[in-house]
């Protein structure tokens, strides 16, 4: 637990000097969706194009994360919580370090999302909502996960028996049923190019 004789020590190499040597302003993509939305797919084509652009990124993508550090968590409201609440933090330590971070959870709760934008200086938090109608996410299917939720074999499904707040005024919406994944990372891209996230 942190105490009063816990104290923060400044480090002499700043975050916007460590994204110059790779000139990008470092920033975090905050994907969010359903399961099934095709996060993980758009997030890994945008990581691939700001790689061949010879930018530094990483993506950190929620099922892997539960493989590692939040394998102890569930999908319960109170794990989920703790699942972003964990995983924002390690996000901002990545966008200290200088590079452009992708996270791909389902991150179904607008509060936790709220939170993780604090977390992060102004405009560096962008959300990007990848919007995916259910009935699509459903027919997708690509773990079977929505059968069995169905089957009432999963409890606490994300869009079945679990709430996903709809993000209200995201920075970036991307509509996967009207484009293929190249338009969709290619919108992803722009948009930090607009903002002057790469030079
Ligand atoms: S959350 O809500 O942000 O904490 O979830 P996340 O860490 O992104 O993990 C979502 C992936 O876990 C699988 N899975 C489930 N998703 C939703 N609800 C339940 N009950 C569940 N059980 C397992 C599923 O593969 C999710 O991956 P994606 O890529 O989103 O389909």
């Amino acid at each position: 637990m942190k105490t009063e004789n816990t104290v923060w020590h400044e480090q002499k190499v700043s975050k916007s000097q460590r994204g110059q040597l790779k000139k990008q302003k470092p920033c975090l993509l905050w994907y969010t969706g359903l399961s099934g939305s095709g996060k993980s797919t758009v997030a890994n084509a945008v990581d691939a194009l700001l790689f061949e652009r010879g930018h530094h990124s990483y993506l950190l993508d929620g099922d892997n994360v539960r493989h590692g550090l939040n394998g102890d968590l569930g999908f319960t409201d109170t794990d989920r919580i703790e699942n972003i609440r964990r995983l924002s933090e390690v996000a901002k330590l990545f966008t200290d370090a200088g590079l452009i971070v992708s996270t791909a959870f389902i991150s179904p709760f607008a509060s936790d999302r709220q939170q993780a934008r604090e977390k992060l200086p102004e405009g560096e938090f962008i959300e990007v909502f990848i919007d995916t109608p259910i009935e699509i996410c459903e027919q997708r299917d690509p773990k079977g996960l929505y059968k069995k939720a169905r089957a009432g074999e999963i409890k606490n499904f994300t869009g079945i028996d679990s709430s996903y707040d709809v993000p209200v005024s995201p920075e970036i919406h991307v509509e996967t049923a009207k484009l293929s994944i190249e338009e969709c990372a290619m919108q992803i891209v722009s948009y930090l190019e607009k903002n002057g996230f790469l030079e």
